[in-house]
């Protein structure tokens, strides 16, 4: 694992932002406050955005986008960087899980995009699989390309195997009972959504914007924002989890969604995710169906209360099932600042159930004795 790679900027200045925090760097935490500095065990700031969290023996493993200072701070400068934590509250640096390349001519360079990284583990090859949403470097947002590391340890060092655009050549499936009128008939797509589609059958779906979920039979899905982020994708991994099988669905179709954040309650598929105003925030969406394949209905926002119309100042990246608590589970949200990228806070909030719907609400503190059991 590469410890700190460029943290001596990066130090001095949260450190200097943490003045004021009421907290001293050795002080424990024992709630969450959205929005707020977040310092590690280290007392900066924690600097895992667009991240995601495994659960294992005992330990949550934060990973997520290490951003630098200023506008810079929005490319991959570093690469991805790695907590843990035992509570939650507290996150102890575990270092660059995978680091950009310094050979400019890698699909990883240093200055590459490498966006919401998520890791799984693999129980078949005891392998750590982590993907991530990259696009190449001095490319802006063109690539929209999936990319793949694989590690034995979970804190890594992981190595990047590829990067690539899903599902090439396969045309989606569909929940039983759909009319052929309403599938993709790349002889005559109907819309500019599927004319995206079919326009990049053969190379394979953009992927941007991206999650992970593995399943209660241990089958894992990738979800991306596809065709220009008209739609998203939710599209199945093989048994290693290290590439797509070509089987895939298509959700929302036409209408934009980004930040995709999915999980499972009660037998019921859960998703969330944003509309696409680039770091502006924005609407909040959710989505239900009964399988993973669909048919998935749309909810609207399921935010309440003062700033639900811009998600809080957030945008979703993961929803992250307490251990061992029913029915617990913590919506993540990244409130961007791609102005000084680094400062970019982090927004947990409790999701609450109304029968099967879901409710999240502002709250400037809040522990997880909040839940109900
Ligand atoms: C957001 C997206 C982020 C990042 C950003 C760039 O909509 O969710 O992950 O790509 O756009 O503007």
């Amino acid at each position: 694992m590469i410890k700190h790679v460029n943290h001596y900027f990066a130090s001095i200045t949260v450190a200097t932002l943490l003045i004021g925090h009421t907290l001293s760097c050795s002080a424990q935490e024992n709630a969450f406050h959205p929005g707020q500095l977040w310092p590690d065990d280290n007392g900066v700031h924690i600097n895992a955005h667009g991240g995601g969290i495994l659960y294992q023996k005992g330990k949550y493993y934060w990973f997520g986008e290490h951003k630098i200072e200023g506008g810079a701070g929005n490319r991959a400068m570093v690469g991805v960087h790695c907590y843990s934590s035992k509570d939650l509250y507290n996150w102890k640096d575990e270092g660059i899980a995978l680091a950009v390349s310094p050979d400019t001519t890698n699909d990883i360079a240093k200055g590459c995009i490498l966006e919401r990284p998520k890791v799984i583990y693999n129980k078949k090859t005891k392998k750590y699989v982590m993907w991530f949403h990259l696009e190449l470097r001095g490319k802006s947002y063109s690539a929209a390309r999936a990319g793949l590391a694989t590690a034995d340890k979970v804190n890594g060092p992981y190595t990047f195997i590829r990067s690539y655009r899903p599902d090439a050549g396969f045309m989606p499936v569909y929940p039983a009972g759909t009319p052929d009128s309403d599938k993709v008939n790349c002889n005559h797509p109907k819309n500019k959504s599927e004319g995206f589609f079919c326009r990049d059958l053969p190379g394979g779906q953009m992927s941007r914007d991206m999650n992970l979920f593995v399943d209660d039979d241990g089958k894992a899905y990738h979800i991306f924002s596809a065709e220009e982020n008209f739609t998203l994708d939710i599209a199945e991994l093989n048994a290693d989890y290290t590439g797509h099988t070509g089987k895939f669905t298509r959700v929302y179709a036409g209408h934009q969604t980004e930040a995709p954040a999915i999980f499972k309650r009660n037998g019921i598929y859960y998703l969330v995710g944003s509309g696409t105003t680039g770091w502006a925030p924005n609407p909040a969406r959710w989505f239900s169906a009964p399988s993973i394949w669909g048919p998935w209905t749309y909810h609207c926002n399921p935010c309440q209360g003062d700033g639900a119309q811009i998600t809080f100042g957030g945008q979703s990246t993961y929803v992250l099932p307490v251990a061992g608590k029913k029915d617990a589970f913590i919506f993540m949200a990244d409130k961007w600042m791609p102005k000084n990228a680094i400062d970019g806070r982090y927004l947990w909030l409790p999701i609450e159930f109304k029968g099967d719907d879901i409710v999240i609400r502002w709250k400037d503190s809040w522990t997880l004795n909040d839940f109900k059991n």
